[in-house]
């Protein structure tokens, strides 16, 4: 076993890159949360997706709707397959907690089950830094944990690699979102072990109209453990005038 638990998930992500997309139904997924997502985007937005694994679908598909779109993931093996896969946006092999971007440079950062891999105690500073990184009226897409749980599954999708989580509980990243400037906009519940829920649901995410975070949260990878919570964020656009954030 790894002593750095990111070289756990890195390892781990390398190896089992096909089996997560047959075992997620890669292709269709995120089907409304993508949707909701074009909707909110200006015309022509810059969009980071963080541990963007293969870039499909939501680089594909943001690219395909002529956003600027940028990937990042600590893996090898899935920036390799999203360059071949998505050959419309860029792809750069980095650690989430590496990365250093100008601030007010994006307008959406995309965080789909990829922050719960990081160590838990640089999940808040990760957060802060896509919160200045994002323009105002910028929008941060994230899964979270809905109950907080830390661990490994020492053979991940059956396929003999150890995969590992971290995790706070809903109301910790409500507080950090908040913290990082962002305004939570929605929460929503998604079920664990229902990956799929997002793309056959056509349900829209219950929202606040100017408001700014969708949230939800789910059970359990393999309805064990409490973990996932998508929440949007938005950043706040300035009251014309005051100089001050205001709720956009
Ligand atoms: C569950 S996959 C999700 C991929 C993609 N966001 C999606 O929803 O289809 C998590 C991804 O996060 C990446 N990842 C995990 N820890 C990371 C880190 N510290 N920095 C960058 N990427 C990371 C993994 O390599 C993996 O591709």
């Amino acid at each position: 076993m790894d002593t750095d638990p990111r070289e756990t998930v890195r390892r781990g992500y390398d190896a089992l890159s096909h089996r997560y997309d047959e075992a997620f139904g890669t292709d269709t997924k995120y089907g409304p949360w993508i949707a909701d997502l074009l909707d909110r985007l200006p015309e022509t937005a810059e969009v980071l997706g963080l541990g963007c694994g293969t870039g499909v679908p939501v680089a594909r598909d943001l690219a395909a709707a002529g956003h600027r779109v940028r990937g990042v993931d600590i893996s090898g093996v899935q920036i390799e397959r999203a360059r071949a896969l998505v050959p419309a946006a860029e792809f750069v092999r980095a650690g989430a907690a590496a990365l250093d971007l100008p601030e007010h440079a994006l307008d959406a950062v995309v965080c789909l089950y990829a922050l719960i891999h990081l160590p838990l105690a640089e999940q808040p500073a990760l957060l802060g830094r896509i919160g200045r990184w994002l323009r105002p009226g910028g929008l941060l897409l994230v899964t979270t944990g809905h109950r907080a749980w830390t661990g490994t599954d020492p053979d991940w999708l059956g396929g003999g690699v150890p995969m590992r989580w971290s995790h706070g509980d809903a109301a910790h990243y409500r507080e950090w979102i908040t913290a990082a400037g962002l305004v939570v906009q929605d929460e929503e519940f998604v079920p664990e072990g229902r990956s799929d829920t997002p793309c056959s649901a056509p349900a829209a995410p219950d929202r606040a109209p100017g408001a700014g975070v969708v949230h939800r949260t789910g059970p359990a990878w393999r309805n064990r453990w409490g973990r996932s919570t998508l929440e949007v964020g938005a950043v706040p656009r300035p009251t014309p005038g005051s100089g001050a954030h205001a709720a956009g």
